[in-house]
């Protein structure tokens, strides 16, 4: 898909939460991530919060061979940092412990105190450095998004990262047709339902099970094919093995016929008002 500054944008990528933090599980982990870009996957999602750096420090180091120039690296800018003086520095040492010299996305993670003006401008500055190539926001309802857009830098904004899946539909009430209108793509996170809604009653629903039957998957990647059905969205989920890595990114090429999006989607409906935004 096209973001709104022309740019090509991945509508997959590989999500890194919790990634980095085992020592055990960390050559898996490695596994997993080099796995998915020898599959041709090349977003990868990560932040200064997961394991305070241990998941930028883990995909640094899986990609230092791979190299850095076909990948989309995207972090996310905790909100405390996010001030005029703090925000720089947080994404200098991001850069170092990925061992890049720029991202091509930088997501406000989720709103804190700080003027929006204030956190916008110092974006900005980071673009005009060379140090971001665009930025987003995440975890921004419709009224923070309408605010934000009442910036004027505030426009520049690329894509709200939300969670999302088949059980937390409340996006589609009003936030997703407000950053259509805006041209801003969605970024699904625990787009398998690892937060939010209803996680118990997916995976046991027989509507979901026999969907995913028939279409020879499991009922993880019909999760995964139902998200990115949705016109706009890309989708992050994670995985931290190299075997479900490989189902995510086959699922990830797979169509669900419009018959079946239908059948799931009256088994868990979207709400038709306004909820307030799910967040993990
Ligand atoms: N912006 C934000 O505030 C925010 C918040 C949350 C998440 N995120 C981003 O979104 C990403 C995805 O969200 P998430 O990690 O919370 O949850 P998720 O992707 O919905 O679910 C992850 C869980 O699914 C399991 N899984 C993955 N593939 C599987 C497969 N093929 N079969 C069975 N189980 C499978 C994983 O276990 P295994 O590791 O054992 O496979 C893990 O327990 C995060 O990693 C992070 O990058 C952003």
């Amino acid at each position: 898909m096209k973001l709104k500054d022309g740019s090509n944008f991945p509508n997959f990528g590989l999500g890194t939460w919790f990634l980095g933090e085992n020592p055990l599980t960390r050559a898996e982990e490695i596994k997993a991530i080099r796995t998915g870009i020898e599959m041709g996957v090349n977003l990868i999602d990560t932040a200064e919060m997961y394991g305070n750096g241990l998941s930028e420090s883990l995909i640094g180091e899986a990609i230092r061979q791979t190299g850095r120039d076909s990948l989309y690296l995207v972090s996310k800018v905790l909100p405390e940092n996010a001030g005029s003086t703090r925000l720089e520095k947080s994404l200098d040492a991001t850069l170092r412990r990925l061992g890049t010299d720029h991202l091509d996305m930088y997501l406000y993670h989720w709103r804190g105190s700080y003027p929006l003006e204030e956190t916008v401008g110092r974006l900005q500055q980071m673009v005009d450095k060379g140090k971001i190539l665009r930025w987003g926001v995440s975890n921004f309802d419709t009224d923070d998004m309408e605010e934000l857009l009442e910036i004027p830098e505030g426009r520049e904004c690329c894509v709200n990262q939300v969670l999302y899946h088949l059980g937390s539909r409340g996006i589609e009430y009003d936030l997703l047709p407000l950053l259509r209108d805006e041209g801003i793509k969605v970024m699904a996170y625990c787009p398998l339902a690892q937060g939010g809604s209803l996680r118990s009653k997916l995976l046991s629903s027989s509507v979901v099970k026999e969907v995913a039957q028939k279409n020879g998957v499991s009922v993880f990647q019909l999760l995964l094919m139902f998200v990115l059905h949705m016109d706009g969205v890309c989708a992050i989920p994670r995985s931290g093995r190299s075997s479900h890595v490989k189902e995510l990114v086959e699922a990830s090429r797979m169509e669900l016929s419009e018959e079946d999006y239908r059948k799931i989607s009256e088994a868990f409906p979207a709400p038709n008002h306004k909820t307030y935004l799910d967040v993990v």
